[in-house]
């Protein structure tokens, strides 16, 4: 049985991972509008992977017995006019992220919670890994997206991001 904080802010995770997945959406469509879509596939599997993070929680709460329960999902309210909004924002998101999950790791420590905090040593991994790609992003925007040319070839890069699944995430999603 999950300690009742614990359990309380993995399903909160679960609605703000959904989030997360809104909000890159919500950058692919500014993206998809200026017609930048390298950009906006970059975002759109950035997207998956939150969504994978949500299906990822929510199977763990069931494994161990807690009924998961669903509240709304924020719209973005993020304002974007500039083509580096979305990148400065993502890396700021990021960094919220990562207090939530150490947030819930910290409670799984106290709880004495072991096995939360191994499944949650895949998380603090990914965030690190996702504030690098945002920081990454933002300096190479900030080097090669001044100029048309520049541009362009950032745009042709990130079209090529794939998607790929977690291996971690169940069988059934
Ligand atoms: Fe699932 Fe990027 O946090």
């Amino acid at each position: 049985m999950l300690d009742k904080k614990v359990a309380e802010l993995l399903n909160e995770q679960v609605n703000k991972e959904l989030y997360s997945a809104y909000l890159y959406w919500d950058f692919a469509n500014y993206y998809a509008d200026e017609g930048l879509d390298g950009f906006r596939n970059w975002y759109e599997v950035q997207a998956k992977e939150e969504r994978d993070h949500a299906i990822m929680i929510r199977e763990y709460l069931i494994e161990c017995g807690v009924r998961v329960t669903f509240g709304k999902i924020a719209a973005p309210d993020v304002k974007l006019k500039d083509f580096d909004d979305p990148l400065k924002a993502g890396l700021e998101h990021e960094r919220y992220v990562t207090s939530l999950i150490l947030a819930v790791y910290e409670a799984a420590a106290e709880a004495k919670d072991y096995k939360t905090m191994q499944f949650l040593d895949w998380f603090v991994k990914e965030q690190g890994e996702e504030e690098k790609n945002a920081e990454e992003l933002i300096k190479k925007m900030k080097l090669f997206g001044g100029d048309p040319k520049g541009l362009y070839m950032l745009n042709q890069e990130l079209a090529a991001r794939t998607y790929v699944p977690s291996a971690n995430l169940p069988a059934n999603a």
